[in-house]
C-alpha cells in the first residue's frame, strides 16, 4: 500500500527542502514530494500519516554501530540492534568488524548481510577491517571486501599503528573507490589509560590517555591521505587538536571527513569523578575545552557527521572497577534526543545542519542510496517529534550501558520507516 505522510515540516538536505508538505511513498521508493492536491496515487488509496507539527526527515544514518554478532551475543545481536535503531529513528547503521570472528573476509561480510536481511530491521552496510584479526599488520583483501559489500574499511576498537600498513590501506582503498575509517589512537602514549589525562585524573589516581595520543594520530593520518590521495574518514573526534587539524587539512583540500559522537559534545572528564563505568569511552570524555571546539567544528563544518559508537557491554562486564571495565556505552537511542537537546535546542547548530550531519553527509561521504528525499530513492523515513521531553528509562538494546539514563531529554523519533515498510511507530516496533 502507498503510504502518504501529511502535514509535517518536510526537511531534506539534499534538495535544500525545509516546508510543511507531503511525502508519497509507493512500495520501497520515494514518489513525490508536495501537497496532497498535487498528489495522485496509483489506484488504491494510500495509507494516510498526519505528521502535523512533526518534522519528516531522510532515514538516520549513523555510520558507527558495534553490532557484535557473531561472538558476543549476550551484549548485543543484529536482530537486537537493529530494534534498537528503529526505535532510535535511525534507519541505515555501518556495523563495524571487531565482532569474533572479525569482519575481516568475504564469508564474514556475507554472514553479516544474511543475518541482517533475516534478522536485522534496518539497513545493515557492513564495515570490514583494515588488517587481517584487527592485528594491525597484514592487510585483507580490500577488493574481496568490497565485492563481499562492505562500505568502508575500518580497524576501529584499535589504531592502525604501523604507518606503512596505513599508507597502503589508503592507497588500495582509493583503487576500490572505498573510504578509510580511521580510529586514530597512539597506542604507546595511550599506555594503559582509562580515563582523559587530566587534573581529574590525577585527582581520581586513575591513569590517563592524553590529548595527543588522538593527535599525532589525527597528523600522520592526514599527512597519508594527502601522500596518497586516499579518502580518510577519522571516527569519533575528541580533541580540540583533532578538530583543528581537520580544518587546516579540509583548507588545504585534503581527502578528509571525520564523525563526532553526542557524548564528546555533551560530557567531560568530571563525569568520571562518579566512578560509574557507563562514563569509560575510547576516546575518553575530554574536557569543557575540547567539548566547546568540537561544536565549533560541528558548527563551520570542520565536523561532517554525527555518529553513536554504539557499543554495547552487559551490567556483568560494565559492573567492575573503573580500570577493568570495557570502554563503550550504547547509543543508538540517544543519538537524535541528544543531538537536538544539546545541539539544536541551545541553538548552537540549526535543524537544517544537524540533520544533514545525521543523513546527508553520511550519504555523501559514502556513496549511498539512502539519506534523501528526492523522488526515485529508497523510501526511508524518520518522523520526529523535537518538541516531545522523556526521561531515558530504558533502552530495546540488549544492553543498557548508558551515562544517559535518568537524564530527561528532548526530540525524539516517532515513526521509523524503511524501504516504504513502517517499522516503529511511537516507540513500538511493528515488524515483530
Ligand atoms: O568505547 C569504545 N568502545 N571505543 C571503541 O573504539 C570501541 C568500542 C567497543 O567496541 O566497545
Amino acid at each position: 500500500m502507498d503510504i502518504l505522510i501529511k502535514n509535517g515540516r518536510v526537511i531534506d538536505p539534499v534538495n535544500k527542502i525545509d516546508r510543511v508538505t507531503g511525502v508519497l511513498i509507493s512500495e520501497d521508493r520515494i514518489v513525490k514530494i508536495g501537497n496532497l492536491s498535487e498528489v495522485k496515487t496509483s489506484g488504491e488509496k494510500p495509507k494516510i500519516i498526519d505528521a502535523k507539527n512533526k518534522v519528516v526527515i531522510p532515514g538516520i544514518i549513523d555510520i558507527h554501530t558495534h553490532l557484535r554478532e557473531p561472538g558476543h551475543e549476550e551484549e548485543e545481536t543484529i536482530a537486537t540492534g537493529t530494534r534498537s535503531a528503529a526505535v532510535g529513528g535511525v534507519t541505515s547503521i555501518f556495523c563495524m568488524p571487531n565482532t569474533h570472528p572479525v569482519i575481516d573476509n568475504q564469508t564474514a561480510v556475507e554472514f553479516i548481510l544474511l543475518k541482517a536481511k533475516n534478522e536485522g530491521i534496518v539497513n545493515v552496510f557492513p564495515v570490514g577491517a583494515i588488517t587481517k584479526g584487527l592485528s594491525g599488520e597484514d592487510l585483507t583483501e580490500i577488493g574481496e571486501l568490497k565485492k563481499a559489500g562492505v562500505v568502508s574499511i575500518s580497524d576501529d576498537g584499535n589504531p592502525v599503528m604501523d604507518a606503512l600498513v596505513m599508507r597502503r590501506a589508503l592507497e588500495y582503498a582509493k583503487m576500490f573507490d572505498l573510504s578509510v575509517i580511521a580510529h586514530c589512537e597512539d597506542k604507546n602514549l595511550s599506555e594503559d589509560g582509562v580515563m582523559n589525562e587530566s587534573y581529574t585524573s590525577t585527582l581520581l589516581g586513575l591513569r590517563g590517555i592524553p590529548n595527543e595520543s588522538e593527535d599525532v594520530m589525527v597528523a600522520r593520518d592526514i599527512i597519508l591521505s594527502a601522500l596518497t590521495g586516499g579518502h580518510l574518514h577519522i571516527a569519533h573526534v575528541s580533541t580540540k587538536g583533532s578538530v583543528e587539524l581537520i580544518r587546516q587539512a579540509k583548507r588545504n583540500k585534503i581527502p578528509v571527513s571525520c564523525e563526532a559522537c553526542p557524548h564528546h559534545f555533551t560530557l567531560t572528564d568530571e563525569m568520571v569523578k562518579t566512578y560509574d563505568t557507563n562514563t569509560k569511552v575510547n576516546p575518553p570524555l575530554r574536557t569543557e575545552e575540547d567539548v566547546r571546539e568540537i561544536i565549533k567544528g560541528l558548527q563551520d563544518g570542520t565536523i561532517d557527521c554525527i555518529a553513536s559508537d554504539h557499543a554495547p557491554h552487559t551490567e556483568e562486564e560494565k559492573n567492575k572497577e573503573y580500570d577493568l571495565a570495557p570502554f563503550g556505552i550504547v547509543g543508538l537511542e540517544t543519538l537524535l534526543p541528544l543531538t537536538i537537546t544539546y545541539l539544536v535546542k541551545t541553538k548552537k547548530l540549526s535543524l537544517m545542519a544537524a540533520i544533514t550531519k545525521l543523513t546527508s553527509n553520511p550519504k555523501k561521504i559514502f556513496k549511498l542510496d539512502s539519506g534523501t528525499l528526492t523522488p526515485g530513492s529508497k523510501a526511508d523515513i524518520t518522523i520526529i517529534d523535537i518538541n516531545v521531553e522523556r526521561v531515558i528509562k530504558d533502552f530495546v538494546s540488549k544492553s543498557k550501558n548508558s551515562p544517559f539514563l535518568g537524564k530527561k531529554l528532548q526530540g525524539f523519533a516517532v515513526m521509523t520507516i524503511v524501504n516504504g515498510k513502517i517499522i516503529m511507530d511511537n516507540g513500538k516496533i511493528l515488524s515483530d
